[in-house]
């Protein structure tokens, strides 16, 4: 299976940025943490980040033609980008939302989502070990799909 993990802005600043709600991991360690999981999976795996949302857009169309599958964590564009769901609903593939912290727990206005509804599921306050359980879950999920 092809796998795409996208991630939107500030995601760069990982390890950086509010250590208390997203851990001292970098995102470099979490594309190893997807490279290793999906590898062990028999997967293949592409992995971007953006802070721009039309980046974002082009690479999620593209999804159409080179994955099976995105698991996506928009971070802020979560709560306010219909263009990066209606990319999603273009490129037509399983799609798996994961935040890293619970923002259920947070302020209210990070409590909707634009992707939910139109996610297979969430990974949500796990911490960065949420990718590796959306990886795996999203290939159990494609070889359900399949038989
Ligand atoms: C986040 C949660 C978002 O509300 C926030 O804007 C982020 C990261 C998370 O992974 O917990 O940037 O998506």
């Amino acid at each position: 299976w092809r796998i795409l993990v996208v991630n939107g802005p500030n995601l760069n600043m990982l390890g950086l940025r509010e250590a208390h709600l997203y851990g001292a991991l970098t995102l470099e360690d979490v594309e190893q943490l997807c490279r290793q999981r999906a590898e062990g999976l028999g997967a293949s795996l592409a992995f971007m980040q953006s802070n721009h949302e039309g980046v974002l857009v082009d690479r999620i169309q593209q999804a159409r033609e080179d994955a099976d599958l995105v698991i996506i964590n928009p971070a802020a564009y979560t709560h306010t980008s219909v263009a990066i769901r209606d990319a999603l609903l273009a490129a037509d593939k399983p799609v798996i939302e994961v935040h890293i912290s619970n923002i259920h727990k947070r302020e209210p206005f990070r409590h909707h989502s634009y992707v939910s509804d139109i996610a297979v599921g969430q990974v949500v306050g796990l911490g960065v070990a949420g990718y590796g359980y959306a990886i795996e879950a999203g290939v159990a999920y494609l070889n359900a799909q399949q038989q």
